[in-house]
């Protein structure tokens, strides 16, 4: 080999190695742009939310909101949802420690959600009611408060307050004071329009409205949020909420409030008059609070920032000028609109001198009213409206709290982010923050883990074409034709009812032989639909006879060989389609009764008869006085006979 052809092999020698070089750099580069794009490509993971199931395409990413937008826009959630894997919830640490969709893909990932629009607790356990006690800083409803209650009010405790229904509350005792000092409050509550008609839910809430209002002589005023419901239900128009708001109305109405104590007013009718609070209100809270609260992020609509202060206004009373004042001239008629004078905090101020009446208003800036306030997780002494006032200046505040009264709301536990809102934003206003008597749910049909609600999802089976139901929310008329629903509206049909009660979860054995023998199939009653629903519409049974069937359903014969003693799961849905039955045919026949002109007329801004209220209380507080005295005397008396 001559000395050129060794150069020659030598450079091609070195010109192979460059390209080896190269080559395995290109495989690298390659391999590397390979593992980015599979890093990035969605994966598929199984989600149980809502009592369902479902494959979601997540994509990997190292952010926590990432996955949950992908699960929220997969459930159709109006808000965050909160994730679980296992036991072990999912926080922003654990997610930045181990983001699982970089290595390896869980299995499956369970949700919780609880916020005003959407609910829903672990699939074993349901909602936990008790955490959100202590989570929200609430207080039990407990025996002596109830005792309380009946000897003030002279009414029988309502069945939904014995039997743990409505089970908890913050300021409750305060309404009591109230009433033992003869101050007037007032009931709010209200009703999102977003089918035509009420379910069993909603009307449990307006069934003890009445109740309540007539155990406190007060004058209640109904919340018709179609504002809330067009911003937040995408597939209702402006036109849709409002023919909803007058037929749910007449649902309203059918519970029998007496309309010259009831004012139901309309969110798009009577906003102008409720401005200046909500105003405040939203000077005074931020969207980042309000993300927190309720679990909006970026993708929310300005809308969902905006509604909050609305629903929290009704709770101060100053958002009823033409009931509690203050007064204001309406500037297109010129016409003073309020009542004429401050309002009588204490009733009897009114016959007494002014300058008792002076006396008495100083006293009450310095009275400090006891309302729990939750700050930082601790809940705190509330401070009375007047003294609070000094507090906000400068901040859009106003100096009206010598017009305040105070505010109950009764409504399902859903609610409460509102009025914690409501509690911190009430020092800026000067007005006293609302007290609140929270309820459960009545749940769907399908066991215990969430809400019935009017958009609830149809199950499969058979068909729906004669269920009112179907037609109550759009979504539902879609899904009415595939199944069975698992909610019921005060619309539907008897036939439509029982199949609902049929369809619903049972823990009642399989067999007859099953049942004698070894009793219920999962011993726990709470996941049993028709015997919880039974607990809460069942007004007429007494507690203990309810309670020895359901024990009798657990248990199985023990020994009876007497069949017809027996407790099947059809024994229980059998005595639950005749109760609701029932309720829906007397409700049906008030409702066609009540006339549109009727309905306009409960509508109408209009002055209440609270002079009546005013009197009838200082009426009965003059009687309770006197019988007071008597028995004084009496025991005076006594006690002379005896010496
Ligand atoms: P809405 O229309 O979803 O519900 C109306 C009332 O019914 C309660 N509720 C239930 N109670 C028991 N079991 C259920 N399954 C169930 N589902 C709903 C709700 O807690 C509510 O009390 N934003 C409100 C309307 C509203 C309001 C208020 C409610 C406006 N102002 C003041 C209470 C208090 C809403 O959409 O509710």
């Amino acid at each position: 080999m001559s000395v050129n052809d060794e150069n020659d092999v030598q450079t091609l020698l070195k010109r192979v190695k460059e390209l080896e070089e190269t080559i395995s750099q290109q495989a690298v580069q390659l391999n590397e742009q390979k593992k980015k794009i599979e890093s990035s490509k969605p994966i598929s993971v199984d989600v149980h939310c809502k009592n369902m199931t479902r494959t979601v395409m997540v994509a990997r990413s190292d952010k926590l909101e990432d996955i949950q937008g992908s699960i929220k826009s997969a459930f159709n959630l109006t808000t965050m949802p909160t994730l679980y894997l296992g036991e072990k919830q999912i926080t922003e640490e654990y997610w930045a420690s181990a983001p699982l969709f970089t290595s390896n893909v869980p299995k499956l990932i369970k949700c919780e959600i609880f916020s005003p629009w959407d609910v829903a607790g672990s699939e074993e356990s349901g909602i936990d009611y008790d955490k959100l006690v202590t989570q929200f800083g609430l207080k039990h409803i407990d025996h002596e408060l109830i005792e309380r209650f009946e000897r003030l009010t002279g009414m029988p405790a309502h069945p939904w307050l014995r039997r743990g229904f409505f089970y908890c509350h913050r300021g409750f005792d305060l309404i009591l004071d109230h009433l033992e000092q003869g101050n007037i409050i007032y009931l709010y509550t209200g009703r999102g329009p977003s089918s035509t008609s009420l379910h069993l839910g909603h009307m449990i809430q307006f069934m003890f409205a009445k109740y309540l209002q007539d155990a406190f002589k007060c004058v209640l005023v109904i919340q018709m949020s179609n504002d809330e419901k067009f911003i937040f239900k995408k597939e209702l128009s402006i036109e849709d909420v409002e023919h909803m708001t007058f037929e749910n109305t007449k649902d309203v109405m059918a519970c029998g409030f007496d309309p010259s104590r009831t004012f139901i007013f309309s969110d798009l009718d009577y906003i102008g008059a409720m401005y200046r609070p909500v105003l405040r209100l939203l000077k005074n809270t931020t969207a980042h609070t309000e993300s927190k609260i309720y679990g909006f992020d970026g993708s929310s609509p300005a809308g969902f920032y905006t509604w909050p202060s609305i629903q929290a206004a009704p709770s101060f009373s100053c958002s009823f000028p033409h009931l509690f004042g203050p007064p204001y001239t309406d500037t297109t008629t010129g016409a003073a609109i309020g009542p004429c004078k401050p309002w009588n905090r204490k009733l009897k101020r009114k016959e007494e001198p002014k300058k008792e009446e002076e006396k008495e208003e100083k006293k009450a800036i310095e009275t400090k009213e006891a309302a729990p306030k939750e700050e930082g997780g601790k809940v705190q002494k509330q401070k009375s409206a007047s003294s609070s006032s000094s507090k906000g200046k400068g901040k859009g505040k106003s100096n009206e709290s010598q017009w305040a009264v105070q505010c109950l709301i009764p409504c399902a536990i859903d609610q409460d982010p509102y009025f914690r809102m409501s509690l911190d934003l009430a020092s800026s206003l000067g007005f006293p923050a609302p007290c609140t008597l929270y309820s459960r749910f009545v749940p769907d049909l399908s066991g215990g883990a969430t809400k019935m609600s009017a958009s609830a999802q149809l199950g499969a089976s058979a068909s729906n074409s004669d269920s009112a139901s179907s037609s109550s929310t759009p979504s539902g008329k879609a899904a009415a034709a595939q199944g069975t629903p698992k909610t019921i509206f005060m619309s539907d049909t008897p036939k439509s009812i029982a199949r609902a009660v049929n369809s619903g979860f049972s823990i009642g054995a399989d067999t007859k032989k099953d049942q004698a023998e070894n009793g219920a199939k999962i011993k726990d009653l709470k996941r049993d639909a028709a015997f919880s629903y039974l607990e809460i519409f069942d007004l007429e049974t007494p507690d203990e006879e309810l309670a020895e069937l359901g024990r009798k359903y657990l248990a199985g014969a023990e020994g009876d060989p007497d069949e017809s003693h027996l407790v099947m799961s059809g024994t229980i849905k059998q005595r639950l389609i005749k109760v609701l039955c029932d309720l829906a045919a007397k409700h049906q026949e008030r409702r066609k009764a009540i006339t549109d002109e009727q309905v306009r007329a409960m509508m109408r801004l209009r002055p209440l008869d609270i002079k009546r209220l005013i009197e009838e209380k200082a009426k009965e507080a003059q009687m309770e006085k006197e019988k007071e005295c008597e028995k004084k005397d009496e025991a005076e008396k006594e006690t002379e006979k005896k010496e």
